[in-house]
């Protein structure tokens, strides 16, 4: 079926330790995607061939088998990474080598480098909305809980500032709990919730933990609909996880959901469940794993080449028309137009979507020209 020899690509999350269950997405959507292109044909007559690692949900990990990715098996692209704590760690290896990086994951911005493509949403696509959305429902008395890394700090910031441009703001406790957190070390964060009763929780806890915050709430007798959680990385997956009776009311913003009404998003969720025997739950990472290598695909096809001063001339500004909508890499700041949306978790484990962009927003990494109305031109409402 080839005709010339294969491409190797280095394939890099997690399939242990904290976060796996976001990193199993991830390379979910990405397995389907080179083997869709596969079955097109491959690149220009070449087998699209993954070099896969488990970097164990650990950043030292990710550091070194990025690097021997790149020496020993001698891969030019990259496609990795969930926790901000991982790009970071490969951030310098890809810069050293001068390689790409493509990540596939929202994160708190601030941050370029030209050897990296963002699929994932910047925060004036997710935070920015999910600020405007709960000030406006809720209220404007914020209290934050974090994992212990680098995303739930900065994110963290970012939506204490977008809050406390409203009147009558307060930002009312900030904690941090171990990645590794159970569902007793939130106790004393509930109780301080239940004595200082802010209008919503902003949560930036990631990975397996997410499941115990949550349950966390649910026994304190909290209620959803007059004090929800809110976050950017509680996806289907994470719903799943903690059981679908504790996530219902709480509200999620994100680039992509599930239950997307559209043919080419039915089409990805058929294409997965097939490939996958059900044992797959599209979510956002999924898409932004999926959308990626087929942009890369194109690219190559166009560069006839991945090495990197080759491949970002047809990469950057090119557009595909992925699940969520049309994205498009934005030439100048390496990140990924997208459509925001807002959701409330139902009692399907999926989310109602009750906000949604019509067209793509920009993205805008450093945070320089937004503002919390950033959506009001481009949105589309469902009655709450
Ligand atoms: C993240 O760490 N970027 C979720």
């Amino acid at each position: 079926m080839y005709n010339k020899g294969p491409i190797k690509i280095g394939v890099l999350f997690s399939e242990t330790g904290v976060t796996s269950m976001i990193g199993r997405s991830q390379f979910q959507g990405t397995l389907l995607a080179v083997e869709e292109i596969n079955e097109g044909g491959g690149i220009d007559g070449r087998e699209l061939v993954p070099i896969v690692y488990d970097a164990q949900s650990s950043p030292v990990l990710y550091a070194s088998l990025a690097e021997q990715l790149i020496i020993q098996d001698k891969v030019n692209v990259i496609f990795g990474c969930y926790m901000s704590s991982s790009r970071k760690a490969v951030l310098p290896i890809v810069e050293k080598w001068d390689k790409l990086l493509f990540y596939p994951t929202l994160y708190e911005g601030f941050e370029f480098s030209s050897n990296i493509i963002y699929t994932g949403a910047a925060p004036n696509q997710n935070s920015v909305q999910l600020a405007e959305f709960m000030t406006s429902n809720f209220g404007a008395s914020v209290y934050l809980i974090g994992s212990d890394y680098i995303y739930p700090y900065e994110s963290n910031r970012i939506m204490s500032d977008l809050v406390l441009q409203r009147s009558n703001s307060q930002r009312i406790g900030e904690q941090y709990v171990p990645l590794n957190a159970c569902q007793k070390d939130f106790t004393p964060i509930m109780k301080d919730i239940r004595n200082k009763s802010p209008d919503f929780i902003f949560s930036t806890v990631v990975g397996d933990s997410t499941a115990n915050l949550y349950r966390a709430y649910a026994e304190s007798g909290f209620n959803s609909k007059t004090m929800p959680i809110a976050s950017l990385t509680t996806s289907e997956s994470e719903i799943s996880q903690m059981g679908v009776e504790i996530a219902i009311g709480h509200i999620t913003a994100a680039t992509y959901f599930q239950s997307i009404n559209s043919l080419i998003n039915k089409k990805f969720i058929n294409s997965l469940y097939k490939k996958y025997n059900k044992e797959c739950i599209p979510n956002l990472y999924v898409e932004a794993a999926y959308f990626q290598m087929h942009m890369y695909a194109n690219a190559y096809r166009q560069a006839g080449s991945d090495e990197i001063g080759k491949l970002l001339p047809s990469l950057l500004g090119s557009e595909f028309i992925a699940p969520q909508g049309r994205v498009r890499i934005d030439p100048t700041n390496h990140h990924t137009s997208h459509y925001p949306r807002i959701g409330i978790a139902n009692s399907k484990g999926q989310f109602t979507i009750v906000r949604e962009a019509n067209r793509p927003v920009q993205p805008d990494p450093y945070l320089v020209t937004h503002s919390l109305g950033d959506w009001a031109a481009v949105l589309s409402t469902v009655e709450l």
